[in-house]
């Protein structure tokens, strides 16, 4: 008797074991509510980081200036990053989900790329961890760039103004194309804003900031909830969580988006069964293909959001008063659950009971996290000079 208790005993460590084991391998979704002392702090924005095989000297950010305007590193010539991606309009493209690649739609809302710098995960489901290597994927995607990489090259090769500037920046005889994207990631890398008036108060200048800015600051931090996810100095934690954002119903209604939605399925690998039942953006799962990551999309930064709407991955608020009250409220209902009947929405959302006041007050402090807006003139692009090989140079415009 006394033997098997002591056996008995002796599960308990061991059962405690696998537990915790469990929990590893199940990764973030299985742990319990963070603990919020852990969190990092909202701060002002430092220099942004520089990879040591890609330092930034200024020639190289000029041609990486010309390059993102340039419509020749594409498929159709017909659109550059800068199209999508427009200095006027917040350097997205101001709608809900974003223009395509002609004859097709974009199926997400276009990001900024003011700050861009700062982030390893990039998109909305963190497909790329760097610049360079997202540039080349979007100047590749079928629903954006839809450029063939030797193709492009070659158009590179045959400007006679981008052969000495990539000699000048790279050294090389001719353009070679992977430095087509080092150079753009060079240019993204001084797209950044660290002046806003939410800056300044950090770095002790205690009137940048409005009397409301500062009081929905301690909302944002306190009863809001929101520095669960907007935490450190770009307001993000680059995780992956499904707010229950409501479906924008454009999907249904424009052939174009019903058309993307369903080959970005098939290019993303989706199996028969899933494919049958999905109605709504599965986010991360097209990269995990594992169910709970079903509806997830990377928390966004904060910045320059100003001169960023609409919101969300699907666009669907115009307003940070809109997104307010969706927070307010808890967020929404569940897309998963609907299609899928198992739900992934995070427990982190809980309705608030924000008062008229303290909603005005997040959205001034929102507001105080974009400063004067970043505009720039789109430059004037080299053109054409074709060296047949037999000494005759063929020029034209474009
Ligand atoms: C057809 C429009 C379009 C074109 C052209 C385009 N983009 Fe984008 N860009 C988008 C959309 C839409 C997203 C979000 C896509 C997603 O997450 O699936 C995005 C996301 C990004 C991001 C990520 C930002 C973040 O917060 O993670 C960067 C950086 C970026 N684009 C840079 C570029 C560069 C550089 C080019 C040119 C080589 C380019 N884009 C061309 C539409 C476009
Ligand atoms: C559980 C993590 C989490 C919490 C808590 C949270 N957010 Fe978010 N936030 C996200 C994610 C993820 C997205 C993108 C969701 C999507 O597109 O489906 C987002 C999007 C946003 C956007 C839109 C940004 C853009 O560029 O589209 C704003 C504004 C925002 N949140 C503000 C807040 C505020 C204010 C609070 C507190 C009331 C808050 N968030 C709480 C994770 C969170």
């Amino acid at each position: 008797m006394r033997n098997r208790k002591y056996i008995g005993y002796l599960w308990v460590p061991l059962i405690l074991a696998m537990a915790l084991g469990l929990m590893a391998m199940n990764g973030p979704s299985t742990v319990v509510k963070k603990d919020k002392s852990n969190l990092p702090a909202l701060a002002a924005l430092p220099a942004p980081p520089v990879p040591a095989d890609n330092k930034q000297t200024p020639e190289k950010v000029e041609l990486g200036k010309l390059l993102f305007f340039d419509a020749r590193l594409g498929g159709d010539v017909s659109i550059a990053c800068g199209d999508c991606h427009n200095p006027t309009i917040g350097w997205q493209d101001g709608a809900d989900i974003c223009r395509g690649y002609p004859g097709t739609s974009h199926w997400r809302n276009c990001q900024t790329i003011i700050n861009a710098a700062y982030l390893d995960k990039l998109f909305w489901v963190g497909a790329a961890r760097s610049l360079e290597a997202q540039g080349r994927s979007a100047a590749r995607g079928g629903v954006a760039g839809n450029g063939e990489d030797d193709l492009m090259e070659e158009r590179l090769r045959q400007i006679p103004e981008y052969i000495k500037r990539f000699k000048e920046v790279f050294g090389t005889e001719r353009p070679e194309g992977m430095d087509a994207w080092r150079a753009i990631a060079a240019f993204e890398r001084t797209l950044v804003q660290r002046d806003t008036p939410f800056d300044k108060y950090k770095l002790g200048d205690k009137n940048a900031m409005s009397e409301d800015a500062v009081k929905g600051m301690k909302i944002f931090e306190g009863k809001g909830n929101c520095t669960q996810c907007h935490n450190g100095p770009m307001l993000t934690d680059q995780k992956y969580y499904n707010l229950g954002v409501p479906e924008n119903l454009v999907f249904e209604e424009d052939a174009l988006k019903q058309i993307t939605f369903r080959f970005e399925q098939y290019a993303k690998g989706v199996p028969e069964e899933v494919y049958r039942k999905t109605k709504t953006d599965l986010g991360l799962y097209y990269r995990s293909k594992r169910d709970v990551d079903m509806g997830k999309f990377r928390t966004p930064s904060l910045r320059y959001l100003v001169y960023t709407p609409p919101y969300m991955h699907n666009g669907n608020f115009w307003s940070l008063e809109e997104v307010v009250d969706f927070y307010d409220q808890g967020g929404d209902e569940d897309q998963i659950a609907k299609g899928f009947g198992h739900s992934t929405k995070t427990d982190l959302l809980k309705p608030l009971g924000l008062t008229d006041d303290e909603k005005a007050q997040l959205v001034a402090f929102l507001e105080s996290l974009s400063g004067e807006e970043i505009l720039m003139d789109i430059p004037v692009l080299p053109a054409y000079g074709v060296d047949r090989g037999d000494g005759l140079k063929v020029e034209n415009a474009q």
